[in-house]
């Protein structure tokens, strides 16, 4: 992309490779000059401040996912497949159908689950280091980063570790085109093109684990029942997809940004090693200095008055968690790392009744595997190499992240 002037205010300017790698810049002109504003290039409201992007999270519509006909109006009736399998996953829905949906999938994904995949995220984090400890060096991105989450994700899910790569590059496909700013044809059609193998596959594990003596979420999520009600094969398949989404890029992120944030501030590194107790707020300390989603949307569904702008019906809201996480009326000194930072009230995994599902599990997996590296790898530090940022200005964290040890 063409490099934007710095004295447009657009977000459109984290396509530019410099922006996206410090973003935090424009956040902070957003803030400051324009809280609340329409971007002229994305025609769309963007909210930066922590208090209006919870009030965002908190009062519009989830239910964001055009129609087909709005699909077909834009030119865009190619994507209605993709349309109709998000518009049944949970984080698209308002109430009650979200709320039933959700205690659905949260009846089956409890913390008890994760306290019992501890051992295997400590065991999946112990093989992927013995694989390189003796190689002075590795791209963490995909010799660990990326791996952990995804190795982790098939024993969550009950499905067979070899499957992991195919899992992840669905992820991708996924990801790639939640976090486009702008029409990317190319990114529609690469999820396209695997939508019916990614349908197929659960459908398939939903069916066999039924019959099985499984264990897993897939199972597990098929089975659930509240007050007599229970998911419809395709609601259990849709938001398994979901959660198979949701969970690899963000915690594979987390770990590679949370790393590099530690090695760019010694002296926090130093204290964590000293006192490894205080690798739980160190691991939220992380979330909201390089928070993994960036951010989300919203729709209003009638004129709304917010903060004295007119938002009108059908109109989008994006809520720039990476701008809240920086909030100095709610940090205090935002852009310093403090791993004992108290009241860390950070966004990073949403607010209100979309709060993540998966946070439990995130927090475990990255305590887990940032304790892990810095414990066997006591020399680990950055190689010369620059990062590089993923090029998805929503989905935060490095590309690679070489290092030396
Ligand atoms: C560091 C890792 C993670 C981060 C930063 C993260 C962040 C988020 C955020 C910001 C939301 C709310 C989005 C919105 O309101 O529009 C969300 C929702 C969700 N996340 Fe996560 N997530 C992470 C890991 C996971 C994991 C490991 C899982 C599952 C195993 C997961 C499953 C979900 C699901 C199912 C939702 C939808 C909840 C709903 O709509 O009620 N996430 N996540």
């Amino acid at each position: 992309m063409a490099t934007m002037s710095p004295t447009i205010l657009s977000l459109y300017r984290l396509l530019d490779p410099e922006v996206l790698a410090d973003p935090y810049p424009l956040y902070r002109q957003l803030r400051d000059e324009a809280p609340v504003y329409w971007d002229p290039y994305l025609h769309v409201w963007v909210v930066t401040r922590h208090r209006d992007v919870v009030e965002v999270l908190r009062r519009f519509s989830a239910q964001r996912v055009p129609s087909a006909e709005k699909l077909g109006e834009l030119g865009l009736a190619h994507l209605s497949p993709i349309a109709r399998l998000m518009a049944e996953q949970m984080l698209f829905l308002d109430p009650p159908q979200h709320t039933r949906v959700r205690a659905l999938v949260a009846a089956a994904f409890t913390p008890r689950r994760v306290e019992a995949l501890r051992d295997h995220i400590q065991e999946v984090a112990d093989t992927l280091v013995d694989a390189v400890s003796r190689q002075g060096g590795m791209d963490v991105m995909p010799d660990f980063a990326h791996r952990l989450p995804a190795i982790v994700m098939t024993r969550t899910l009950g499905t067979p570790a070899a499957d992991y790569p195919r899992l992840k590059a669905w992820s991708e496909a996924f990801s790639d085109m939640l976090g486009a700013i702008q029409h990317n044809p190319g990114v529609a059609a690469g999820l396209l093109t695997r939508l019916e193998d990614m349908t197929s596959y659960f459908r398939a594990a939903v069916r066999q684990q039924a019959t099985g003596p499984a264990t897993g979420l897939v199972a597990e999520i098929a089975a659930a029942e509240v007050d007599g009600d229970s998911l419809s094969e395709d609601e259990a398949v849709v938001n398994l997809i979901l959660t198979m989404v949701g969970a690899y890029e963000t915690t594979s992120h987390l770990i590679g940004s949370g790393l590099l944030t530690l090695l760019r501030t010694p002296t926090e590194l130093d204290r964590l090693r000293a006192d490894p107790d205080l690798m739980p707020s160190a691991v939220d300390e992380m979330l909201r200095y390089e928070s993994p989603i960036q951010y989300t949307a919203r729709l209003a569904l009638a004129d709304t008055e917010f903060r004295g702008e007119h938002i009108a019906p059908g109109q989008a809201v994006l809520a720039l968690i990476g701008a809240a996480n920086r909030d100095p009326d709610q940090f205090p000194d935002p852009d310093r790392v403090d791993i004992t930072r108290r009241d860390n009230h950070h966004l990073a995994f949403g607010w209100a009744n979309h709060f993540c599902l998966g946070a439990v599990l995130a927090r475990a997996e990255s305590a887990i595997a940032l304790s892990t590296l810095i414990r066997r790898l006591p020399e680990i530090g950055l190689s010369a190499e620059p990062v590089r940022w993923r090029s998805n200005p929503a989905f935060r964290g490095p590309a690679s992240l070489t290092v030396a040890f």
